[in-house]
């Protein structure tokens, strides 16, 4: 039997999981490969750093370029993260000839025009499951099982702790700050944590899968990304009266009209409680897809951890010991632009409805005065829910608002909180219909 040799860099919390699966589960890969997969070396911070599962001492190694450059070693996989030393590894190793599996979506969404130059000059392959969705199998399942499609839609709650913390806010009726700081205590969220709650990471991640669909590369500063700080329990309460639920979703939805384009997002959205995305709760990930051929697809998994990263990471290890049997050195591109006008759509342009919570001072004419700057604007009123409050005093107003576009949106929330009957900034969250 054929044999393929690994090297890693990092022996953390993932990679420790990578070796703890392949000890497990290596030779039944084998048997389905035809390929015997080994380690052989291992690249770590220090040799006793703290890691869920043990790796072979004999294995391991702090030089990072033992790995890169050891003639043996045919696949190097990268779980340093992060855009900096991450990089020159990747790159040193692709320049080796050696194909290179990575875990991370920062170094993906920022530099994968770069890297798969990279890859495509030295006839490597660079594999990226792990980047996206953990142990969901979605940029294999957007490549090859649906390569027959173009997608209209694919909509992701792409982030663990930010779905987490959402979960427990709609369950328990709690704030955002007290369950951000319980999720810290459990490890459920990072201190600090805003890469994950100001949508960066989600953001990396909906860009990766924009770009896979879309054929070209969506470059990250143009992606409109809302964390979910804002998002206050009063706006859970009033959401589910309706009949919604707050997640933050990864949106990339083909736009067409006169300025075709790509709407490729990450805001807090109201979806409705009888989708099936609404029923994602926890940590759990979940991306659903709509293929202009197979119609609607779900996938559903954790998106992040040590067992559900190394799945996928190993899922990209047997595609390249694959490549490597038969002597195929690039049997899937990492990513083909073949779509070369592509464009993300600005925010402005986009189409949405809309949730919006005002504090209103309770008298006559306050209804008037917001109804119409919206008639003005040519923006409709779906529906009005004010608890019933006392003359003269502060209470909540909450409107849903038809499709407008986001600018015209913005230009009457900007006239409706000069108004000297709007007491606090408006409160507004983009509803999502999945039509
Ligand atoms: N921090 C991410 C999450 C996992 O909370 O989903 C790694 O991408």
């Amino acid at each position: 039997m054929q044999h393929v040799n690994l090297g890693m860099i990092g022996g953390g919390t993932v990679g420790s999981g990578v070796f703890h699966a392949w000890q497990k589960n290596g030779g039944l890969m084998a048997a389905r490969l035809g390929v015997k997969i080994n380690f052989r070396k291992i690249a770590v911070k220090a040799f006793d750093e703290p890691r869920p599962y043990p790796i072979a001492r004999n294995l391991m190694t702090t030089d990072w370029q033992e790995v890169v450059n050891d003639p043996e070693i045919h696949v190097v996989i990268e779980l340093v993260g992060g855009c900096g030393i991450a990089r020159t590894m990747v790159l040193a190793s692709l320049a080796q000839g050696k194909t290179v599996v990575t875990a991370n979506k920062a170094l993906i969404s920022a530099h994968g025009p770069e890297l798969f130059a990279a890859a495509a000059k030295s006839g490597a392959n660079l594999y990226f499951e792990a980047s996206v969705c953990g142990g969901i199998p979605i940029i294999k399942s957007l490549r090859e099982g649906f390569v027959a499609n173009q997608f209209p839609a694919i909509y992701g709650i792409v982030n663990g702790t930010c779905n987490y913390i959402l979960s427990r806010m709609k369950a328990e009726g709690a704030d955002f700050a007290a369950v951000l700081a319980d999720a810290q205590k459990l490890g459920y969220a990072e201190t600090p944590p805003d890469l994950d709650i100001d949508g960066h990471d989600a953001q990396h991640k909906i860009g990766i899968l924009a770009s896979l669909a879309h054929g070209f590369w969506a470059d990250h500063h143009a992606i409109h990304t809302e964390g979910i700080r804002d998002v206050s329990k009063i706006d859970m309460q009033f959401a589910e009266k309706l009949g919604y639920t707050i997640k933050l979703l990864g949106i990339a939805k083909r736009i067409s009209g006169r300025k075709p384009g790509v709407q490729v997002s990450v805001y807090p959205t109201l979806i409705p409680n009888t989708h099936v995305l609404a029923g994602v709760n926890g940590v759990f990930n979940a991306c659903f897809v709509r293929g202009d051929i197979v119609g609607d697809t779900l996938f559903y998994g954790r998106g992040a951890g040590k067992d559900a990263t190394a799945s996928a990471v190993l899922s990209d290890v047997a595609d390249a010991a694959l490549d490597l049997k038969n002597g195929v050195k690039v049997r899937v591109a990492p990513f083909v632009p073949c779509n070369k006008g592509g464009r993300i759509t600005s925010m402005a342009e986009i189409v949405s409805r809309y949730y919006l919570r005002l504090s209103v001072v309770d008298k006559p004419g306050t209804l008037a005065k917001i109804a119409a700057i919206f008639a003005a604007a040519k923006i409709g009123i779906s529906s009005v829910i004010q608890p019933e409050g006392h003359e003269g005093e502060s209470v909540p107003l909450i409107l849903m608002i038809h499709d407008a576009p986001n600018a015209a949106m913005q230009r009457a929330l900007a006239k409706i909180a000069r108004l000297p009957v709007v007491k606090n900034p408006p409160v507004m969250f983009r509803v999502e219909n999945f039509e």
